[in-house]
């Protein structure tokens, strides 16, 4: 199909034509549904408590505030974003990619998910009577597959469910320094990154992605979280010394956000060209300038605890379907998201009996922060 192509800084309405749903989607929609359902039931049975099917370890669980920016531009200034000043709760999950409750000595991905709670706003028919809009991101500004088939392909590699955590950890090790080569000739490896040989760096340090596009009001967007308090940015690339420390990135988030408080930038990138920022190839950057629309701010807190890990990670569910319609999620990544997350969040719900309710506000943070 050939898209409109424009050189312009305009942005592009979104139109449903530009969405084209892979062959074969409900079987790879299936497929994800099933390998992630095998990681957790695995897991639960290693372990005797049923996590998410990836993003399984939680190095910090924060709560803050999101504020719209004043004086957005007329594009900018839309769905969540039409509100100037707004502000909102936020709850923050930091994570890393594996399936299951790996040493961190074994380094990968990390992801950020934010969900924005009491956002007004017409929602998706699943999700009358929410009030939440999730952004769930990796710290990444592409996805590691282009389409939600070729990613099931790979996802086997990247789910390290097997008990041999010396193995793991050697390969880690090892496929840190093939990393460190492959980047000195001018790249980065997303699959070695996954399999373990993400560089051992504090995790507050980064900044993160949605990869993979929403509906931004109108038109279509990225959006990243990137540090821009001082004493976060001086975190970015420091090494963190994770020898037998199986929770040292936890340790690390913990010892900051209980001295500091910490602020991002949220930015979004609309874009202007299908050709060159497709939206059914999630592992293409998109080249349109990033612009602030909110700041994310948290103040010194607990940062993880037991309690907390009860609340959010047992209880609680980052989908980006978790929207209002303006920031509806849109590509085949995205598509398939949908299904997957919900199968997911519903095994461990079952498993672990524990109910998970899209929260309406904040109130029993105060027993467990
Ligand atoms: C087809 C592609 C993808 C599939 C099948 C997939 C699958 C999943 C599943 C099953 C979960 C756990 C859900 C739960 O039990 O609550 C999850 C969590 C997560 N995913 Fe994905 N994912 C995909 C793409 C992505 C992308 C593009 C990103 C970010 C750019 C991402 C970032 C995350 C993060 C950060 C979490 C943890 C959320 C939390 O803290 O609860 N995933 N993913």
């Amino acid at each position: 199909m050939d898209f409109p192509t424009r050189h312009l800084t305009q942005p592009l309405p979104y139109d449903p034509s530009y969405e084209v749903p892979e062959e074969g989607e409900a079987d790879t929609i299936a497929g994800l549904t099933e390998s992630i359902r095998e990681i957790a039931n695995t897991v639960d049975q290693d372990t005797g408590h049923a996590r998410r099917g990836v993003h399984a370890k939680s190095h910090g669980l924060l709560r803050g505030e999101l504020r719209v920016l004043p004086n957005l531009p007329p594009d900018y200034a839309q769905g969540l974003f039409s509100h100037p000043g707004g502000a909102w709760p936020v709850v923050l999950r930091l994570s890393t990619t594996p399936g299951d409750l790996l040493d961190d000595k074994v380094s990968t991905p990390r992801g950020m998910a934010i969900k924005v709670i009491g956002v007004p706003g017409a929602r998706l028919p699943d999700g009358v009577g929410d009030v939440t809009q999730d952004f769930v991101m990796v710290n990444g500004p592409t996805f590691l597959a282009p389409t939600a088939k070729q990613f099931h392909g790979s996802l086997k590699l990247l789910a390290t469910t097997d008990k041999a955590p010396t193995l793991k950890k050697a390969l880690s090790t090892a496929l840190r320094g093939v990393e460190k080569v492959v980047e000195a000739v001018g790249g980065e490896s997303a699959t070695l990154k996954g399999l373990g040989g993400h560089p051992e760096t504090h995790i507050l340090g980064e900044t993160f992605f949605t990869a993979a596009p929403i509906l931004y009001g109108r038109y279509m967007a990225k959006l990243s979280l990137v540090p821009v308090s001082p004493e976060l940015l001086a975190l970015k690339d420091q090494p963190v010394d994770l020898e037998h420390k199986p929770n040292g990135l936890r340790a690390a988030v913990v010892d900051f956000i209980t001295e500091h408080p910490a602020e991002w930038e949220l930015r979004v990138q609309l874009c202007t060209d299908l050709a060159t920022m497709p939206i059914e190839d999630a592992s293409v950057e998109w080249e349109a300038p990033w612009v602030a629309v909110a700041r994310v701010r948290t103040e010194p807190q607990a940062g993880w605890t037991h309690g907390l890990s009860v609340l959010v990670d047992d209880g609680m569910q980052f989908n980006p379907w978790h929207c209002i319609a303006e920031h509806r999620p849109i590509g085949s990544i995205m598509r398939v998201r949908r299904a997957v997350y919900a199968a997911s969040a519903r095994f461990r719900a079952e498993r672990n009996g524990a109910p998970l309710v899209e929260p309406h506000n904040l109130d029993q943070w105060r027993e467990h922060g």
